[in-house]
């Protein structure tokens, strides 16, 4: 299956990508996490996508679409993946709809991840995170054994530079503005599945079985 989870900051996509990954062995391909690692490695791609995330507006479609384009060759790919945080624009949908014609490909679904925006603040600013494997907890929704400490390797979590009330607005404009015309354009090809996003996690992953079962 090849599959695109869209939705705001906080939404559930990055709980949820491990969990679908394993179910239907696809691989998980987050720009944003890949776009953080080369940041914190001080690469070309890094340098160049900073300062966008740390104001919380999006890094430009061709660094994006490349990484993407880069990625999607692994051969650990080829039998499916989960785009998660990617396309973000109707410019990085086209270009995605164009790299797949060339491989006789396309996308299955669209996971859309409904949530108010209300309720987002209260997710971001306490999210934790284990960099090296993507495992996510929150201090009051899904709290680690031992507060500050990855549960299963013992490696201290991390907050994002941009998980702060501040930065989360402009993420929350650049959503609306720049992505939900995303949603509107894979409505129009009829692959589009809203989830209540806002229901506990393990409602939200019922939600996206039965989608996948269908
Ligand atoms: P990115 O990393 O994609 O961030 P984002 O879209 O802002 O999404 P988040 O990772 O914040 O949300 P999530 O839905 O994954 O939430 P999570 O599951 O962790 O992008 C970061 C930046 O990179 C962008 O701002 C941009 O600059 C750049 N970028 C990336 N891709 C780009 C692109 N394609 N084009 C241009 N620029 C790009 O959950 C959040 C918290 O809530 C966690 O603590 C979790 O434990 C908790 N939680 C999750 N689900 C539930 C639930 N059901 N109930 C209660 N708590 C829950
Ligand atoms: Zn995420
Ligand atoms: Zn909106």
């Amino acid at each position: 299956k090849r599959l695109i989870l869209v939705g705001p900051p906080g939404s559930g996509k990055g709980t949820q990508s491990p969990i679908i990954k394993d179910e239907y062995c696809l691989c998980h391909l987050a720009t944003g996490d890949m776009l953080r690692a080369a940041v914190s490695a001080k690469t070309p791609l890094g340098i160049k996508a900073k300062e966008a995330m740390e104001k919380g507006e999006l890094v430009s479609d061709d660094l994006v679409v490349g990484i993407i384009d880069e990625a999607m060759k692994k051969p650990s790919c080829q039998k499916g993946f989960i785009l998660d945080g990617f396309p973000r624009t109707v410019v990085q949908a086209q270009k995605l709809d164009e790299m797949l014609e060339k491989q006789g490909a396309k996308i299955d679904k669209v996971l859309n991840f409904a949530i108010d925006d209300a309720i987002l603040e209260e997710r971001i600013t306490g999210r934790w995170i284990h960099p090296s494997s993507g495992r996510t907890y929150h201090t009051k929704f899904a709290p680690p054994k031992v507060p500050g400490v990855d549960d299963v390797s013992g490696e201290p979590l991390i907050q994002r530079k941009d998980d702060t009330a501040t930065v989360l607005k402009s993420r929350l404009e650049a959503f609306h503005k720049q992505t939900e015309p995303v949603i509107d354009y894979y409505s129009k090809k009829g692959i589009v599945a809203s989830l209540h996003a806002e229901k506990p996690p393990k409602e939200v992953t019922s939600e996206v079985e039965k989608v996948l079962s269908q």
